[in-house]
């Protein structure tokens, strides 16, 4: 078992807060686990609504669940999006005898219907397959390669890995992504998601991509959308404010799971990713995934001016600015760009991630920073202390 306590901690301080609190991840990251660890140890009642024993249960849910006490886990909520406005009544009941527990797989705006009912009573938990600081810095190069979805990166080979990670793109366009009644075909998704591994760390050009696909820009957004809802690609979107420079208005895109993306790029072998013009971008994603886990998706953007001048993330916290460039090379220096960006978005601090292991200034409000200190180096300033559940653990 892989120890996730900082998650575990998250949510249970949510559940003292909340009446109902929802974890959300792609499919396979490690939702039932966590929820059952929660529940374990307390007055807990379990439903699972891909097991036909717990379907059965709920077909009449204020019934079934109107008498529980304590804590009751829903595990796959989304599938039954008709238990919602019952989940709603029972948490309104004074005082409230039961809390929810619910994991999806989708976000709310793929899956109409799964959360509006519960406004303002729900909070929500992003997850993801395990990052750095829960398989331990030691491990860098195995969590970069096979990504963090636990089958994939506990494998015993890179080769079961790899084929794992095969086997999971198909599952999930050819089964999982009709559970969420999405009725586009597998093959036009599937053409979709190895063009967004292409442009990974790049502007998506909705035109661009639906001329070499055939398709309309219209679809190749739907389907991008679809891809984004089920938490397998990222948008990550552009900053942007009147500074008289025209800025870049359209998002980037990125396969938020590494391992997923080596998949898609037929990548099976650390040499054969050292070896690959996607190096570069692979490991811009990797530290985006981690700055997103540690900052909050919202608080996180990039920016780049027509002109050229760029900056890879732009973070939002505590009112202040600060600027991370994501370098994969040991010995990274300070750029125009990076001088341009400190200067015109007024920012607090910049850090240049690096794959090694030291950090040095490079200038005033510069630092190069290993990915292994990334997390304590933006603790340090406050990035993350918004965020709700315990204080992130020091490592
Ligand atoms: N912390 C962990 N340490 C080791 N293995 C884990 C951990 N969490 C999950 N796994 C393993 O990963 C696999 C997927 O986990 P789990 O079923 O909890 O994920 P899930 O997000 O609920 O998946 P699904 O979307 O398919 O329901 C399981 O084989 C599980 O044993
Ligand atoms: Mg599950």
């Amino acid at each position: 078992m892989v120890e996730r306590p900082e998650l575990r901690a998250r949510v249970e301080h949510l559940l003292r807060q909340s009446p109902v609190v929802s974890l959300l991840g792609p499919r396979q990251c490690g939702k039932t686990t966590l929820a059952r660890a929660v529940a374990r140890g307390r007055r807990a009642e379990l439903f699972d609504l891909e097991d036909p024993v717990s379907r059965r249960r709920l077909e009449s849910p204020m019934t079934a669940l109107e008498t529980l006490r304590g804590l009751v886990v829903i595990d796959e909520a989304q599938l039954a999006p008709e238990l919602m406005p019952v989940i709603r009544v029972l948490v309104d009941r004074r005082p409230a005898p039961a809390r929810f527990l619910l994991t999806g797989s989708a976000s709310p705006d793929l899956v109409r219907g799964a959360s509006e009912s519960l406004a303002g009573r729900v909070a929500f938990v992003p997850m993801a397959g395990f990052d750095l600081s829960e398989v331990g810095a030691a491990s860098l190069r195995r969590l970069w390669l096979r990504g963090g979805l636990p089958r994939s990166y506990l494998a015993r080979s890179e080769a079961d890995s790899f084929r794992w990670r095969e086997d999971f793109v198909t599952t999930f366009l050819e089964r999982d992504l009709r559970r969420f009644g999405v009725l586009l075909s597998p093959q036009a998704l599937r053409r979709l998601w190895s063009m967004v591994a292409h442009y990974h760390g790049q502007q998506w050009n909705a035109s661009e991509v639906g001329r070499s696909l055939g398709e309309a820009h219209t679809t190749v957004k739907r389907h991008l959308d679809v891809l984004t809802g089920a938490l397998v690609v990222r948008q990550l979107q552009p900053w942007f404010e009147n500074l008289g420079k025209r800025q870049v208005k359209s998002p980037k895109v990125y396969i938020r799971d590494s391992g997923l993306l080596h998949a898609l790029l037929g990548l099976g072998t650390f040499s054969a990713l050292e070896g690959s013009p996607r190096l570069g971008a692979s490991w811009e994603g990797f530290v985006v995934e981690e700055v997103i886990r540690a900052a909050g998706e919202r608080n996180v953007y990039f920016w780049a001016t027509q002109a050229g001048a760029e900056l890879d993330l732009l973070v939002l916290a505590g009112g202040r600015r600060w600027g991370i460039e994501v370098k994969y090379s040991d010995a990274p220096a300070v750029t125009k760009s990076m001088r341009v960006a400190l200067a015109d978005l007024d920012l607090a601090h910049l850090w240049v991630v690096h794959p090694g292991s030291a950090r040095y200034p490079l200038d005033e409000k510069i630092d190069a920073v290993g990915i292994r200190e990334l997390g304590a180096t933006l603790r340090a300033v406050g990035i993350g202390d918004h965020l709700p559940g315990e204080r992130r653990r020091q490592r």
